[in-house]
């Protein structure tokens, strides 16, 4: 017999109810069982921030997190950053600034990006540097997404005041 665990939580703003194992990975619950394959698997060690999620509106990384353990919590995944299929201005700034190759470690980077901002409109480039650190990008150096970080900073800052 194989031991499951009835998990409820909630993915982008929907409810859901599944059976996981209790060694179950978070990141293999979205990508497989939900579908949700915005969310990367890069190093699966925990070194690269591309599988970064929110938990209840903080950064965590998926593939070291249990999925028994956010029962009865709120997750966001990249995919429920876009609103009603606009994008953000993370993301538009990400494409404005050139800030994306292959797109692997987009998504990590995106969800920090937008953590950051929530907790600090205008970040300095130290700062920006320093919240990112976590996230590896093989493909574009970080001149460009430091950029992005920067423009969507400056765009939110100017309306809102
Ligand atoms: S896949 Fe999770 S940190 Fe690299
Ligand atoms: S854009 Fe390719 S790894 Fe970052």
């Amino acid at each position: 017999m194989i031991w499951v665990v009835k998990i409820t939580f909630k993915v982008n703003g929907q409810p859901i109810t599944l059976d996981v194992k209790p060694n179950e990975l978070l990141i293999n619950v979205l990508r497989d069982k939900l579908k949700l394959t915005g969310t990367k698997y890069v190093c699966g060690i925990g070194e690269c921030g591309a599988c970064t999620v929110l938990l209840d509106g903080e950064p965590i990384l998926s593939c070291l997190t249990l999925a028994v353990d956010v029962n009865g919590k709120e997750v966001t995944t990249i995919e429920g950053i876009s609103k009603n299929d606009e994008l953000s201005e993370v993301q538009e700034a990400f494409m404005e600034e050139g800030a994306i190759q292959c797109g692997y470690c987009i998504p990590g980077f995106i969800i920090m990006s937008e953590y950051l901002l929530r907790i600090n409109q205008k970040p300095t480039e130290e700062e920006i540097k320093e919240y990112l650190k976590g996230n590896l990008c093989r493909c574009t150096g970080y001149v460009n997404i430091i950029r992005a970080v920067k423009r969507a900073s400056e765009s939110r800052t100017t309306k809102t005041g």
